[in-house]
């Protein structure tokens, strides 16, 4: 979330734009300039780093640049002009839909990654309910507690309430919880396969039937998962049913730049049948510049990520993925093995999905404080709070370092347990806080004025959380109190709680 501080010496960089140069630079210069400025950027390529990049080989690599490239230009704004982009996101769409049992009546769209799929899902939904249930005057959308935060942009986008259903002991949509939020305005329910957070499949079957009784719509975003549980199953490992196959599944988000290992900006939203699909579309009929019509969010629609993941899908094939999928899966499996063996970490969710997530299960190991001890040791660190726990999305591209990674963490947890006092300090005060909070608000803030200080005009904001700004000045002098009494207020909390339901046990006895 937020970059730690180093003492590394500056090396020579490139210095800051501020006008186009008035005569055109070198291509060859500024090729170069480009190379500088990527080569601070984390390490992707040595498995350094468990999301954000999908990396199969150098080659198909190669291959999907080259496919891109030959697309480069072209815009899918305007299928007539550009049949062959129509074309392809034709077969990409069926592709996957083949992939995840959709029925000849099933239909879709592409998509610039999961975020749009989810947005247009959302904005899908409202407008059905719009046509279909016109009483509906403030509609609401129930989803997990773990659904990906692009829902709750949707919401704030799209004036749809987004109401978060709690999670069971194993991270797992509570049903009774889903079930209660649901009334007379819910206009679609939601499930994840699997949430991102915890690698965790939610009940897909029982939110289906229930979706089907209360007559509707269930969304299930696979942005994650889509394309490498269908590898899983056919690897032979126990994936729950979750796709078209369940009954009450009305869309379903894949994205193909994750597990589909295609170029950057290609996802999919899939419809069970046109009859939702059609209020995903938009229209307008007054504009003077003619009769406008747009199937998803963005009007120029690049035909890069369409060629590439027409050509990077057959490249790959079935046994290209199953291969990938079959070292991801033993990357995952001895990552799991290992981190079950550290005393002092545990796992949390253990769902056949290539998603690890690990927590302490010991007061004396803090995990920011771990994740900062394997941050040191050259690692980026996805760090996840409520609980706080690690996250790491596993590819094929993991599986050679997987034993350089449980050494780290060994490592790591010993020198934390050596030193306690690492939860206050560094990085891990900061993560600490944030996480224990009571007051979210409060955390908003602080990170409003990160983002400004880093998109706002030069000289904007009052420094980040970390950095020199008043939250950084504020956690140097107070870090290890503050989350002292934070712990202590979260204990009283919890003694109370458990107190609270002794006395009703008791009194209903
Ligand atoms: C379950 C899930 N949904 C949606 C998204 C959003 O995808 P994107 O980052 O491509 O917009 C992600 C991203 O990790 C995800 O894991």
């Amino acid at each position: 979330m937020v970059k730690r501080n180093t003492t590394k010496p500056k090396k020579k960089g490139v210095a800051p734009v501020a006008a186009i140069p008035r005569k055109g630079k070198a291509h060859a210069a500024l090729l170069a300039d480009l190379h500088v400025l990527g080569r601070d950027d984390v390490d992707w390529k040595k498995g350094r780093v468990f999301s954000l990049v999908y990396h199969a080989s150098d080659a198909h690599s190669a291959f999907l640049k080259e496919a891109h490239n030959a697309f480069f230009s072209e815009n899918g704004l305007n299928p007539l002009a550009f049949q062959s982009l129509r074309r392809m996101e034709k077969d990409v769409v069926r592709m996957a839909l083949t992939l995840l049992h959709g029925d000849a009546n099933a239909c879709g769209t592409m998509t610039s990654g999961g975020t749009e799929s989810l947005l247009l899902a959302v904005k899908m939904a409202r407008d059905h309910a719009r046509k279909k249930k016109p009483w509906i005057r403030r509609p609401n959308i129930v989803l997990p507690r773990s659904a990906h935060p692009a829902f709750d942009k949707a919401g704030e986008y799209f004036g749809v309430a987004l109401k978060h259903a709690a999670l069971d002991d194993e991270m797992r949509v509570d049903m009774k919880s889903l079930k209660k939020l649901v009334d007379r305005n819910t206009v679609m329910v939601v499930a994840s396969a699997p949430q991102y957070p915890h690698g965790v499949m939610d009940p897909i079957e029982q939110v289906g039937a229930f979706a089907q009784k209360k007559k509707l719509l269930f969304h299930v975003d696979a942005c994650v998962g889509g394309m490498v549980l269908p590898f899983l199953e056919k690897l032979g490992q126990p994936v729950p049913a979750w796709d078209f196959r369940v009954p009450g599944v009305t869309t379903i988000s894949a994205d193909l730049h994750k597990y589909g290992y295609t170029a950057k900006g290609a996802s999919v939203i899939l419809h069970r049948s046109i009859a939702t699909l059609k209020h995903q579309f938009f229209v307008a009929t007054e504009f003077p510049g003619g009769v406008y019509i747009s199937p998803s969010m963005p009007g120029t629609r690049p035909g890069g990520p369409i060629a590439a993941a027409w050509a990077g899908m057959q490249a790959m094939g079935e046994d290209g993925y199953l291969a990938l999928t079959q070292k991801a899966l033993t990357a995952t499996q001895k990552l799991r093995a290992g981190i079950r063996g550290i005393e002092g970490l545990r796992l949390v969710g253990d769902d056949p999905t290539t998603i690890v997530c690990w927590s302490s299960s010991n007061d004396a190991i803090d995990v920011y404080a771990v994740a900062d001890a394997m941050q040191d040791k050259g690692w980026l660190v996805d760090r996840q709070h409520q609980p706080p726990t690690v996250h790491l999305t596993v590819t094929a591209n993991h599986l050679p370092i997987v034993d350089e990674y449980l050494r780290d963490l060994r490592a790591s947890v010993a020198h934390v347990r050596a030193h306690p006092e690492l939860k206050s300090r560094g990085d891990a005060a900061m993560y600490g806080i944030m996480a224990r909070m009571p007051i979210r608000g409060a955390v908003k803030l602080a990170v409003d004025s990160v983002i400004e200080e880093m998109y706002g005009p030069e000289n904007s904001g009052e420094g980040g959380a970390r950095g020199d700004g008043p939250v950084a000045k504020l956690l140097d002098k107070y870090g290890a109190t503050a989350i002292e009494t934070l712990d202590r207020l979260a204990n009283v909390k919890k003694r109370a709680k458990t107190m609270l339901a002794m006395k009703l046990r008791t009194k209903a006895r």
